[in-house]
């Protein structure tokens, strides 16, 4: 568009500036010449937590929350929630198209091939205590698989690059089961590749001594959607981190070891483990008002609601909601479900939530989907990280193609002292008392 251009007048210096406008955003380096003088350094931004800073150009996941839309390449997320499998969508992601039925089987065969691990992978997965979180040991094996895959260290060869993203999509739902059942005392179950990716991920946390496992369908399937809703979502904490770790060049494996370090706060990927714990908490739908007092009052969060970016209903959480339904067909019902949508219909007629505009997301009801399928709230980071490996290899391998890339770097606004000298250490005095713990 002609005349996309923005001009600045520096009030300290009576100077106008005239930047050009790129995709409604201008560059923060532009800002740099608005100076006061040659020694001034020049203007930057300030934007904590990055309310407001485009960090890359990215083609691969749109979200507009004020209208609640997710599309994947162009795809509507509703649209391959309901007409695609997870690993059809992983491709998607991965290579911006989707697949015929030839290179989806190759492909599928190629990521199930690949669900093996080495067997000293079960040796140290021995040494986490019996109640270590699993996503401290997924944190902790993932970035270990670095160890094995030496090559992996050679990130700007496309091939060995595409090697790794294969063995990780691969590998996860293996070390994913083998922390369920590190922590139960149960031997590790081999992957079977012909079950495909969610059942035979079901095989490996459930399989107990029949000699083939059959899951049942409709779980499998609600698990594949969940996958495919949880696969990517832009340049949200965990990617970032992808992204900002990756720019060192550091390997695949620690990269994505500090991806899921960062999914694992119960801000972002760990609230869908506070939903239940919280819901289980409120107990019944009579104890609701209370607790949205204590929300509102600023002493709770409503885990599960609220969004950076969503400020509309997360159209994830609508798509659950209805697997939700299917799978209690199979399971029975969850009566956490009806306290959720209780708190919900509350929540939504309430003018706290309603001027703040705080919605569902998407870890509002996955977690009651994965308690009624048998999963304890610990493993539901896990099962958020697992399809997520597919976005932040992804967001990974776009950035690694991508000219404009640099080790990521952020400024700061130094806050601190002023230079000083340093004062012997008999002559100095502790401003506050140490307090040891
Ligand atoms: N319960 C109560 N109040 C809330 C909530 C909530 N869940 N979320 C936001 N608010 C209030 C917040 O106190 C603030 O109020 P005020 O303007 O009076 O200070 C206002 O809404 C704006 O919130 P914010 O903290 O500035 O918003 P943010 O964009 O920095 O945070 C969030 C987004 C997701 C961290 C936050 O909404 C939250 O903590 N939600 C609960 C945790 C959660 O469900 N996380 C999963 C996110 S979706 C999946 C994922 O990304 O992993």
């Amino acid at each position: 568009m002609a005349n996309e251009t923005i001009t600045i007048v520096d009030n300290r210096t009576n100077q106008s500036y005239t930047l050009p406008i790129y995709h409604g955003t201008i560059r923060a380096m532009d800002l740099r010449q608005i100076k006061t003088g040659p020694d001034d350094f020049g203007l930057m931004t300030y934007d904590p937590a990055y309310m407001n800073t485009a960090a890359c150009h990215s083609a691969v996941t749109y979200l507009d929350g004020d209208r609640g839309i997710l599309r994947y390449r162009g795809y509507p997320i509703e649209q391959l929630a309901e007409h695609c499998t997870f690993l059809e969508v992983a491709y998607l992601l991965l290579y911006g198209e989707l697949p015929n039925a030839v290179d989806l089987d190759c492909w599928s065969q190629e990521i199930m091939a690949h669900s093996l691990t080495h067997e000293s992978v079960k040796k140290f997965m021995e040494g986490f205590n019996y109640d270590a979180h699993p996503m401290g040991i997924l944190i902790s094996t993932v970035a270990a698989l670095s160890t094995f895959y030496s090559e992996s260290r050679n990130v700007h060869d496309p091939k060995i690059r595409r090697k790794q993203i294969v063995r990780l999509i691969g590998k996860m739902p293996t070390l994913a089961a083998y922390a369920y059942r590190h922590r139960l005392g149960l031997p590790y179950v081999a992957p079977d590749p012909d079950l495909g990716y969610a059942k035979n991920y079901m095989n490996m946390l459930w399989k107990r001594l029949e000699p083939k496992y059959v899951a049942n369908p409709v779980l499998a399937h609600a698990l594949d959607v969940l996958f495919i809703l949880h696969a990517d979502h832009e340049q949200n904490c965990s990617t970032s981190t992808m992204r900002a770790v990756g720019s060192s060049n550091a390997d695949p494996y620690s990269t994505t070891a500090a991806a899921i370090a960062a999914l694992s706060g119960p801000l972002h990927g760990g609230a869908n483990e506070e939903v239940l714990r919280m819901l289980a908490e409120i107990g019944s739908k009579d104890q609701i008002p209370g607790f949205i007092q204590q929300v509102k009052t600023g002493h709770r969060k409503l885990m599960g609601f609220g969004h950076r970016v969503y400020k509309n209903y997360d159209p994830r959480a609508r798509i659950i909601k209805r697997v939700a339904e299917e799978v209690f067909e199979v399971t029975g019902r969850n009566p956490k479900i009806d306290t959720a949508i209780e708190l919900e219909r509350i929540a939504l007629s309430d003018d706290y939530f309603i001027s703040r505009k705080l919605y569902p997301n998407v870890d509002f009801y996955s977690g009651i989907i994965y308690e009624a399928m048998g999963f304890t709230p610990d493993q539901f980071t896990v099962l958020f990280g697992i399809p997520r490996t597919v976005g932040w290899l992804a967001q990974w391998q776009e950035m690694m193609e991508d000219p404009e890339r640099k080790i990521a770097r952020p400024r700061q606004v130094y806050t601190g002292e002023d230079k000083r000298d340093v004062v012997p250490i008999e002559l100095r005095v502790p401003k506050t008392p140490l307090v040891l713990a």
